[in-house]
């Protein structure tokens, strides 16, 4: 072989290793800050969520991170062909985790808004929802009207707590704004406040886990339907395409409709 061929293979060569080292960096930059790969070699995502929402998420007895939100997740993942982790952040602080990239997505009931849309960026919508009162049984509630003059808690930093501001005013202080939607409803059990507003299905879930306290739900026309997406960091475009080839795929197969028994388009 000739000098020059052999000189040539060398260059090729080297060329290739570090073709090779740039790909594994970037492999790398990639999955770090999230998961990274798991032993099936499918790639591990983490996923935020607010694990007090029964029954969208909430902690099993074993401390598991369990619900209807999370068997849809599993199923995007399953569908798109990634793993997923459970990381429980509790609510507010979800929303910086996902902007400084501590998860890759989250997970948490959350209903997509024009205002959060200006600061994140949201999957198809795979769930629909509405606000819905939660009163005392002998209460003399009966729409949203007429909370005007009541103390109602909520859920903080919710589209709940949203509806209730622009009723008795941003910084009304007969607003009992909570942690956590089963605290802000035991506000209204123990007589701090006089209603509770939330998403349907938790309000619901509540009722029925506790039939010892006698409540009541209210509904009213005048709330709009609210649609849940999974929630990304702003411009994370490549995650946002797998999460809404996942949901195409549990929208087309029936996976979504068996898990949550709605029709969202
Ligand atoms: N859907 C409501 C919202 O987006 C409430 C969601 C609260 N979720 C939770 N896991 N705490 O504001």
């Amino acid at each position: 072989m000739g000098k020059s061929v052999k000189r040539l293979m060398i260059g090729i060569a080297l060329v290739c290793t570090s073709i090779f080292l740039i790909g594994c960096g970037a492999e790398s930059s990639k999955t770090s800050g999230s998961g990274g790969d798991d032993t099936s070699g499918k790639r591990k995502l983490v996923v935020g969520t607010d694990a007090t929402y029964a029954p969208m998420e909430f902690m099993d007895e074993k401390g598991n991170i369990v619900g209807i939100d999370i068997d849809i997740v599993n199923a995007i993942a399953e569908a798109a062909g990634f793993e997923v982790e459970y990381k429980n952040y509790g609510w507010d602080p979800l929303f910086p985790a996902v902007d400084n990239g501590e998860v890759d997505f989250a997970v948490s009931s959350i209903t997509i808004t024009e205002e959060r849309e200006k600061s994140f960026d949201f999957s198809d919508p795979y769930f629909v929802a509405n606000q819905l009162i939660l009163v005392p049984e002998d209460s003399d509630v009966e729409s949203f009207d007429d909370l005007a003059d009541k103390r109602v808690s909520v859920q903080i930093s919710t589209t709940g707590h949203k509806v209730v501001q622009d009723l008795l005013g941003k910084t009304s202080s007969k607003i009992v704004a909570a942690e956590t939607m089963p605290l802000a409803i035991t506000e209204m059990v123990n007589g701090n406040a006089d209603a509770s507003v939330g998403d349907n299905a938790v309000i619901i879930e509540y009722q029925t886990q506790n039939p010892n306290v006698k409540l009541k739900t209210v509904e009213d026309d005048s709330f709009e339907k609210e649609y849940y997406g999974l929630m990304v960091k702003k411009g994370n475009q490549e995650i946002l395409d797998l999460l809404n080839d996942g949901i195409e795929k549990i929208k087309a197969n029936g996976k979504l409709k068996e898990i949550t028994d709605q029709d969202v388009e």
